[in-house]
């Protein structure tokens, strides 16, 4: 019989630790959502201890998803961080803690400057007092894949023995090989699975040689029964093992692994999307299941052999990832009825009757500019309309701007609004975008620093909607804002504001 995988997923954790890619509390409660709807069987929510906004985060995912998802947090093996988790996901029906602590000689002797067996202690104690809040406890042995096998096993050993529920097996910095890794699982598994059966076997792949999704099913081949994971891969430097590819890897070739998952695979390009929308950070044409190319086939030998068959070049159908269903073409004659089929149609939930009036009226302006609405457009509609908060008072809205092109002094004049202020400047600029930014920049009086820009179009048909990306950067760090319209002047000034109030709400929460 097959086995079930467990899928942990940690794009709100390890993915939201990309410079640049921090959600606002909308944006991570609408990806949790999706990622409930996805069927994922633990969320890993974020690190508690880190800040005020991650606590909360944490805390609202767990009440609001935690009814039917595992939920769990990130603490270091001490007390104020584990405090932190639980105070956090208690409210969630399944929480875990997730604990982790390094064991290679590198994170023994540079980060903690301790003997091997004091630093086991230290994770000893920490699962010891996990135990006494929660029933349900996750350990991960940092940097397992440079370690010491004796040591990780005897770390492994003492904190099974202490009560922890799941091990994890992290390749921390993407160095190992898919035949390496998955001798070290089964190694583990076996000595494991005698020390008690009941403790599940996890691992945890970084992408820095590209074989985040190699390792993972290696390990999986060699005993592994939860996988941690992140969509489009997000993560830490090169990323994480991406939960598409290993998803579909195991469905795709389930005879070879003999394993199961309860993903609901049809959901994966819609996460996909949200994830890169509301992360800004883009998914690369050709990458595998999810990238725009991925069932695209352009060669005449290719097509001709798809016309006679879809075997003959398809080992899976666009549908198993939900890509057929961004199709339907809406338009200001649709009617609420046809609305309100397509946003339920994409998985939305249109209950709150005020919201979704709300949320008609903005298509209703979109439909009269853009004539012709696809679902792509109504799903960027949705997503944008419940993770953006305008009602707050600390933060800019745009009322009105003129931009002026020319080849001589490109020239914008800005209008904005902050809790019942008004300002009002103008400046000049290169272009009409930098004379754009630099009234703003004036404005608000903030010192931040434009470090990139990036605008393209979002579905198709007459005027699409153009999206903005930009990163900013303020006192050392990295900040995105976003947003689209079908005017780009405006969408990059909406995106610059969004950037700025991205930096005003972390120096509320810090
Ligand atoms: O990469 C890593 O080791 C981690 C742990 C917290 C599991 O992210
Ligand atoms: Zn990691």
């Amino acid at each position: 019989m097959n086995r079930n995988i467990i899928v942990f997923d940690t794009t709100l954790r390890d993915g939201e630790q990309v410079p640049g890619a921090k959600l606002n509390l909308q944006q991570k409660l609408e990806i949790a959502q999706q990622l409930k709807r996805l069927q994922v069987d633990i969320i890993e929510a974020g690190f508690p201890a880190s800040s005020a906004g991650d606590f909360q985060a944490v805390q609202e995912i767990a009440r609001t998803v935690g009814d039917s998802v595992t939920i769990t947090a990130l603490a270091r093996a001490v007390r104020g961080d584990i405090d932190a988790v639980y105070q956090s996901i208690k409210g969630a029906q399944d929480p875990l803690i997730h604990i982790v602590l390094g064991t290679s000689n590198i994170h023994v002797e540079k980060k903690f400057s301790r003997s091997k067996d004091a630093v086991l202690e230290m994770g000893v104690e920490a699962v010891k007092y996990a135990k006494t809040l929660l029933p349900q406890v996750q350990y991960s042995t940092e940097d397992a894949s440079r370690s010491d096998f004796e040591y990780l096993w005897r770390t492994i050993e003492a904190v099974v023995k202490a009560g922890a529920t799941m091990i994890n097996v992290p390749d921390t910095v993407g160095f190992a090989i898919p035949e390496e890794f998955g001798e070290l699982i089964r190694r583990i598994n076996d000595r494991l699975k005698n020390l008690n059966p009941d403790v599940i076997l996890s691992v945890h792949c970084h992408n820095d040689l590209g074989l985040a999704t190699a390792n993972t099913l290696a390990a999986v081949k060699n005993g592994a029964e939860k996988i941690e994971v992140t969509i489009n891969g997000l993560g830490e430097r090169a990323g994480n093992a991406s939960l598409e590819e290993v998803v579909m890897a195991l469905k795709v070739r389930e005879s070879a692994y003999q394993c199961r998952t309860n993903i609901n695979t049809k959901e994966l390009l819609k996460t996909s999307l949200l994830v890169s929308h509301l992360t800004g950070l883009d998914v690369q044409v050709n990458k595998a299941i999810t990238g725009a190319n991925a069932f695209a086939h352009s060669s005449g030998i290719h097509q001709d052999g798809l016309l006679k068959d879809k075997q003959v070049y398809e080992i899976m159908s666009p549908e198993d990832v939900g890509a057929e269903s961004m199709e339907l073409i809406l338009t200001a004659r649709s009617g609420r009825h046809a609305f309100k089929n397509a946003v339920e149609k994409l998985g939305f939930d249109t209950n709150d009757e005020a919201d979704f009036e709300a949320l008609f009226a903005k298509f209703l302006t979109l439909a009269d500019e853009k004539k012709e609405v696809y679902d792509h457009d109504v799903f960027y509609l949705v997503t944008n309309h419940r993770t953006t908060d305008a009602s707050d008072s600390h933060l800019y809205e745009l009322a009105s701007f003129q931009v002026v092109s020319n080849d001589l002094y490109p020239t914008a004049t800005v209008k904005l609004n902050k809790g019942g202020e008004t300002f009002k400047g103008s400046a000049v600029g290169e272009g009409p975008i930098e004379a754009l930014y630099s009234a703003i920049k004036t404005l608000v009086g903030l010192d931040v620093h434009l470090k990139d820009y990036k605008i393209n179009s979002l579905s198709r048909g007459n005027d699409a909607i153009g999206r903005v990306n930009i990163r900013i950067e303020y006192e050392g760090k990295i900040y995105t804002g976003r947003a689209m319209d079908t005017d780009i002047i405006k969408a990059s000034a909406l995106a610059f504001l969004n950037g700025v109030n991205a930096v005003l709400l972390d120096l509320v929460t810090v």
